[in-house]
């Protein structure tokens, strides 16, 4: 076997992921293919198809040295024994599990290559997140070209957008199941490796194909559950005149509950939150298990709750009409630092206000392009990269992304160019609210009265 690695997929995770592998191992070859060209064009330029901070840095350091961007995806899986599939598993949209199973196609399509074309035995390693068993799945479709042996890995990513790039070079954990025979475990010690390269070694955990599989799932339905649940309480502060902001002060402070994740907000939105959840509903439904599936999906219904009372409180604040105000949204993006704008909370804002017959104007320093295609089935839109244009005449800001350039903004300057009364709604709780009425602004924020 060779040491060199191949990506199929060259997307939000194929892309960081084997750019930081192939910085820390440049003695292995790292090739990344997807079936799109476009993307692949953009991998080799120097406008690279996805904003991560410190990504060019190092894409650049490597970058036709040992890391390489193509379309030839059969000389790929020929040239490379080590195979990460990573390509997208979206929530099906039809047929059985419409709505809450994961899309395989493009898995199993990915699959299929591998077979056809492998030329000798291979690690497969999945890297999508994946169904609990779909490792026995994609053994199958492997399997049906019997000359060459599979080995199938299962090594989930944790990092996030945004930070993808530190969490890839620090991360709290790297974890690889596999088989655990004689083969699987040499496959592996072999993707051991691979990390070890800069990931101390205790914080590589090796456990079974399942578990490995399972723990995905799990680790991004708690970590959705929490936010969950501390926007269940922001709701309850609204009506108390508790403020979120202190009480998660005080949660955090326990150090069996721990500070992160507490942050109240517009819900959470991005590509896997709630497909992961959805596709661990349906896998509890798969198994009988209704009163485990009923708890994980009111993890999705109070995200959804979250965002339309954000919608009424704005309604009830401009004396019960939204019809032809001009709305602002300070952001579209799912979160800071990234230009994703999947599942964005800012695109459910904005067409919730559409239905109030809202004027919008969106503005966000790098989601822009995704928001001028999430955003083309609604009239009445505007897009505007310069905040204090978008603010000339609004009703109201939306603060949806809490982008640092909005912490530091003239927030006198917006106020002057807004018709009055002026309101700024901080769905973020990341400004300064008793500043921003000394300004004259009317204020809201989530979890505070
Ligand atoms: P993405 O849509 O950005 O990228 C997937 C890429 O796969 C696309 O470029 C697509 O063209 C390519 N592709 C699809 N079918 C192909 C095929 N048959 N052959 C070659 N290329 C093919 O998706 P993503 O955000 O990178 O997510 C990929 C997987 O990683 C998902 O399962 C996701 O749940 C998981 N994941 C994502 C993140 C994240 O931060 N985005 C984090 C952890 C895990
Ligand atoms: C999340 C997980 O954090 C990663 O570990 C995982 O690898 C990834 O999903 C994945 O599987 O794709 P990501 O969605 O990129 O990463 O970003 P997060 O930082 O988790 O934020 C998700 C959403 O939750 C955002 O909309 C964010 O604004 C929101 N959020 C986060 C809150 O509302 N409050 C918080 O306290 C934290």
């Amino acid at each position: 076997m060779n040491r060199d690695i191949a990506c199929i997929g060259a997307g939000y995770i194929g892309g960081p992921t084997m750019a930081v592998i192939a910085q820390k191992n440049p003695d292995r070859k790292v090739m990344v293919v997807d079936i799109n060209q476009a993307r692949i064009d953009a991998w080799n330029s120097d406008n690279l198809p996805i904003y991560e901070p410190g990504l060019d840095e190092v894409v650049k350091s490597c970058r036709g040295k040992n890391l390489f961007f193509s379309t030839d995806i059969a000389g790929a899986i020929k040239a490379c024994d080590i195979i990460f599939v990573g390509v997208n598993t979206p929530t099906k949209t039809f047929g059985e599990g419409a709505g809450y199973a994961s899309d395989l196609q493009y898995w199993e399509a990915a699959a299929r290559t591998i077979s056809q074309e492998a030329n000798g035995d291979k690690i497969v390693v999945e890297k999508s997140t994946l169904p609990v068993r779909t490792a026995d799945s994609m053994a199958a479709v492997l399997h049906t070209h019997p000359e060459h042996t599979f080995t199938v890995l299962s090594n989930p990513e944790f990092l996030a957008e945004g930070s993808a790039i530190r969490d890839l070079l620090d991360p709290d954990r790297v974890l690889i199941g596999g088989p655990q025979d004689r083969r699987g475990k040499a496959a592996i010690k072999a993707l051991v490796d691979v990390y070890a390269a800069w990931v101390p070694r205790r914080r590589i955990l090796t456990t079974n194909v399942w578990s490995s599989e399972m723990s995905k799932l799990a680790a991004n339905a708690m970590l959705a559950q929490r936010i969950s649940s501390v926007n269940a309480f922001s709701a309850l502060c609204e009506a108390t005149g508790a403020d979120i902001q202190e009480v998660a002060g005080v949660l955090g402070m326990d150090k069996r509950i721990g500070p992160k994740f507490l942050q109240a907000g517009p819900g959470f939105g991005g590509s896997c939150f709630k497909k992961d959840v959805l596709n661990l509903v349906y896998l509890c439904r798969t198994y009988g298990l209704d009163d485990c599936a009923d708890y994980w999906e009111s993890v999705i219904s109070m995200n959804e709750a979250q965002q339309k009372r954000i919608v009424a409180r704005t309604v009830k604040a401009l004396f019960n009409t939204l019809a032809g105000k001009r709305i602002a949204l300070f952001g579209f993006a799912f979160k800071a630092n990234t230009g994703d704008t999947r599942e964005t909370p800012s695109l459910t804002v904005a067409n919730l206000l559409a239905e109030e017959h809202a004027q919008i104007v969106v503005t966000d320093p790098k989601a822009l392009p995704n928001a001028e295609r999430d955003l083309a089935h609604l009239q009445n839109i505007t897009l505007e990269p310069d905040p204090y244009r978008a603010a000339e005449g609004a009703d109201a800001i939306l603060l949806m992304t809490e982008w640092d350039c909005y912490r530091t903004l003239d927030w006198a300057r917006v106020y002057a160019a807004m018709r009055k009364p002026a309101l700024i709604f901080d769905t973020r709780n990341i400004l300064d609210l008793p500043a921003l009425r000394a300004l004259g602004f009317n204020t809201l924020a989530v979890g505070r009265a």
